[in-house]
């Protein structure tokens, strides 16, 4: 196993994502040189510029790419959003290989101003459905629908990965719903995620309205280790949670499927920062590291970790987070410091 190739799908998306993954693939080669880690990667291309050259954001032969490919590291790509627009590209490739975890750590770096010192969380996203699920139309001039779609499967998935990971850590899970008002669809999910935790004796479990957990996460975010929830809840907390430990910029996430994954920052494409060398690389390295885990190779995963801490501790640091350097200066120095410990 841990002689094999593997084959890891590029696509730097648009905006600023090309920057971005021209900073941080060499942390990734580095990290395979190091550990002897045998990697091949192939760019392919996806995101908004797709859509006026080949009347999709997905590509067929970039499908196929994903298709022959073990994972994919992908960038941020921009969204449309009239109201007949392409669906957007991480959507569809979620679905396509129903990658149904989203998980998000969410981990205060020591140099990084935030609210939330000593934050160590993960959100566990719900990746597949929900009012995501893209069944939205307009029934007449007047009138638009959007239908939350909530299965016992796809819940108990989710509420199985979120224990199963719990169990890894402080064995900690907290739901967040609305069952109080999406009586139905959010009790189905609940009642699947309590069913699959009886199989965890040793897990605490407690749940928490998603209005009430905005404003608790804020308040006291070291009380969290593992949060469960669907879909636009975890977009939603997962934005604000990244804030609590100091910036968008700094947080990667993973997309777990049965046996595919995709790698992406939280944050979007800022296209207004395209081009510029500024935006931080941070979330994409860090989206590298949980490749790296999710291979099994939590050696080199620790590895770029402490690289991205020491970038910040020497203060090479992008605008976002208080400093003053580039991007690719960022990335240079993670890559240069990269070490076997
Ligand atoms: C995210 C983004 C995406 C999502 C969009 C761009 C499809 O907001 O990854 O958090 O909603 O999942
Ligand atoms: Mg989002």
């Amino acid at each position: 196993m841990k002689n094999r190739r593997w084959r890891v799908a590029v696509l730097p998306g648009d905006g600023v994502g090309p920057e971005l993954m021209k900073a941080s693939l060499p942390v990734l080669e580095r990290a395979a040189d190091l550990f002897g880690i045998r990697i091949d990667t192939d760019i392919g291309e996806a995101g908004l510029e797709c859509i006026g050259k080949y009347k999709t954001n997905l590509p067929e032969k970039t499908a196929k790419l994903l298709r022959s490919s073990d994972c994919v590291l992908k960038g941020p790509m921009t969204t449309p959003e009239g109201k007949d627009s392409e669906v957007s590209a991480a959507v569809k490739i979620r679905k396509m290989f129903r990658l149904y975890a989203n998980v998000r750590p969410c981990k205060s770096i020591d140099g990084i101003d935030s609210i939330g010192k000593g934050t160590d969380l993960v959100i566990v996203r719900e990746n597949t459905e929900g009012l995501y699920s893209g069944i939205d139309a307009m029934v007449s001039d007047n009138m638009a629908i959007g239908f939350r779609i909530i299965t016992r499967k796809a819940s108990r998935d989710i509420g199985t990965y979120a224990l199963s990971l719990a169990m890894k850590r402080k064995r900690h899970l907290t739901i967040v719903h609305k069952a109080n008002i999406l009586k139905n669809t959010d009790n189905l999910f609940k009642g699947e995620i309590l069913s699959a935790a009886k199989k965890y004796p040793m897990v605490r479990v407690d749940e928490a309205h998603v209005d009430a957990m905005s404003q608790w996460l804020i308040k006291n975010p070291g009380s969290y280790d593992v949060i469960v929830t669907e879909n636009m809840f975890g977009d939603i907390l997962s934005d604000e949670a990244a804030m609590i430990v100091g910036g968008i910029g700094t947080c990667p996430s993973a997309n777990i499927g049965k046996s595919f994954a995709m790698f992406e920052p939280v944050h979007g494409s800022a296209p207004k920062y395209a081009g510029m060398d500024k935006v931080n690389p941070i979330a994409t390295i860090l989206s590298i590291k949980m490749m790296l885990d999710w291979m099994g190779f939590g050696d080199a995963a620790k590895a770029v970790e402490k690289a991205v801490q020491y970038s910040i501790y020497r203060k090479i640091k992008t605008y976002d987070i208080g400093g003053n350097s580039k991007t690719s200066e960022v990335g240079r120095f993670i890559e240069r410091e990269l070490k076997r410990h």
